[in-house]
């Protein structure tokens, strides 16, 4: 499915370039379906699409940020992350890219009001914020890495583009001269990578919440009551934040990209969960550098306090993902709400019969988020019933876009 998938782009621009030269015949004006693109737009599209442009050949960014199922996927994985390089297990699940363009840069900073203000870690790309600076260069890495499509040799790179059948369209977004300039290929290439990132396509803003939001739709009732349990019982919106006073859907990203530990069960099913020694610490390793604290806020805080913590995501499009949790653990969103509503009232239910946290070393225990959802205590009735948890699901599903409304 994914190999169709990866295909279909360079029909799809086949045939709008057909379409357009009809229209010029006077033939027909039906507009294609890109024809909200610009070219440079379309140019990374077709590039995002691309599966010539891995080594050996392949494999795409659509491939595991596949747009149906919320810019995200597991590329044929049966564990819950990515096959990525050789169809070796990448080390994480593949994080959406839809709206990536609106994720701020990585930061820690102070939040809250003065007398009960704290340091906090916020933005940035990938699971641990350790990616890049610009949405730009982070498409160039994943293009680069050898355990992605391991496509660094720049002059490979031209090559394929100039073999294409977007190579015209190449020369026409940088220039007739564009394929003899090896220098500036990764650069463009990452370049128009992030322009389809950021485009209508990447960014629709179509989904029936922003329809909501501007009148054009109202909730049914399990949507509406899930809402309610969204900003009210279950508190998801302390973390998953958004703006119910705004009309613009920008301000609603239902993320607000900060770094916590919420507890999410070990992945005993991935490759370097086989040694019990090994820990995914987020932003602290090991696949990134610990950050340093920054002077201005050391006295107050340590690196320690942030590791095992993992970054806020948006939810729009959630309900597309085929699994969830930097760690693909969850395969349903039935099964997210479960935890969140039994994590601290059933651990045995996550973490097997100690009930102890499995996936932080003992030492960063003191990190995990409490209060809120996670208030209740060992016994205690589940937070939410399970009408409760199918109304939070339902509410999530208005989250995806393409909402087209009933007639
Ligand atoms: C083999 C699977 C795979 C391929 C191919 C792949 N990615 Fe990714 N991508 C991932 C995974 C996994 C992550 C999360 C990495 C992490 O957190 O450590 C990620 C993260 C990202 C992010 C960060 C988004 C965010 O909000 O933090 C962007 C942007 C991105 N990829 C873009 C691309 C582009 C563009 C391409 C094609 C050039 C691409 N990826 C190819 C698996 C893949
Ligand atoms: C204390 C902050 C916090 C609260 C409260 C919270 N979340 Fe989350 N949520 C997170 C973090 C952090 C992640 C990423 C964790 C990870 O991968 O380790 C996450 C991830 C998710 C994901 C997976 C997203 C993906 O793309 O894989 C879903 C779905 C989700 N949350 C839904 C909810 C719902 C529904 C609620 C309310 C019942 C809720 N969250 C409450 C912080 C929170």
């Amino acid at each position: 499915m994914f190999k169709k998938f990866a295909s279909a782009p360079r029909v799809r621009h086949l045939i709008y370039a057909s379409l357009l030269l009809l229209a010029a015949c006077g033939g027909s004006d039906a507009p294609g379906p890109d024809a909200n693109l610009t070219d440079k737009q379309l140019l990374g599209k077709t590039l995002y699409f691309d599966s010539n442009l891995s080594d050996p050949k392949g494999m795409s960014c659509g491939s595991c940020h596949v747009p149906e199922l919320g810019h995200s996927g597991t590329n044929g994985g049966s564990n819950g992350v990515s096959l990525g390089h050789l169809g070796v297990e990448t080390s994480r699940n593949s994080i959406s890219t839809g709206y990536a363009g609106l994720v701020p840069p990585f930061s820690f900073l102070r939040t809250g009001t003065a007398p009960n203000t704290r340091i906090v870690a916020r933005g940035g790309f990938r699971w641990d914020g350790g990616g890049k600076a610009t949405l730009a260069d982070q498409s160039v890495a994943a293009l680069k890495k050898a355990t992605l499509q391991n496509m660094s040799d720049e002059a490979a790179l031209l090559a394929r583009i100039t073999a294409s059948s977007y190579s015209g369209l190449f020369q026409s977004v940088y220039g007739a001269a564009a394929l003899s300039e090896q220098a500036n290929v990764l650069a463009r290439v990452g370049e128009s990578l992030a322009a389809f990132q950021v485009s209508p396509q990447g960014q629709p803003f179509t989904s029936k919440f922003d329809a909501v939001i501007q009148g054009k739709a109202s909730y049914t009732e399990p949507e509406a009551r899930g809402l309610a349990l969204f900003t009210g019982k279950a508190k998801c919106s302390g973390c998953h934040a958004f703006n119910k006073d705004s009309s613009n859907p920008a301000d609603s990203m239902f993320g607000d990209n900060e770094y916590r530990a919420i507890g999410v069960p070990r992945n005993k099913a991935l490759a370097a969960n086989a040694d019990p020694a090994f820990f995914d610490l987020g932003i602290c390793g090991p696949d990134r550098p610990k950050p340093v604290i920054p002077a201005e806020f050391a006295a107050e805080t340590s690196i320690e306090t942030f590791c095992g913590k993992f970054r806020t995501v948006s939810l729009r499009n959630v309900a597309k993902r085929p699994t969830y949790m930097h760690n693909g653990v969850f395969r349903s969103l039935e099964e997210v709400v479960m935890f969140y509503t039994t994590r601290s009232t059933n651990p045995q239910r996550w973490y097997g019969p100690a009930g102890v946290w499995d996936d932080v070393p003992a030492q960063y225990l003191a990190n995990r988020s409490s209060g809120g959802v996670f208030a209740g205590k060992l016994g205690d009735p589940d937070l939410l019933t399970a009408l409760e948890v199918n109304d939070l699901v339902a509410f999530m599903g208005a989250l995806s876009d393409g909402y087209v409304a009933a007639r």
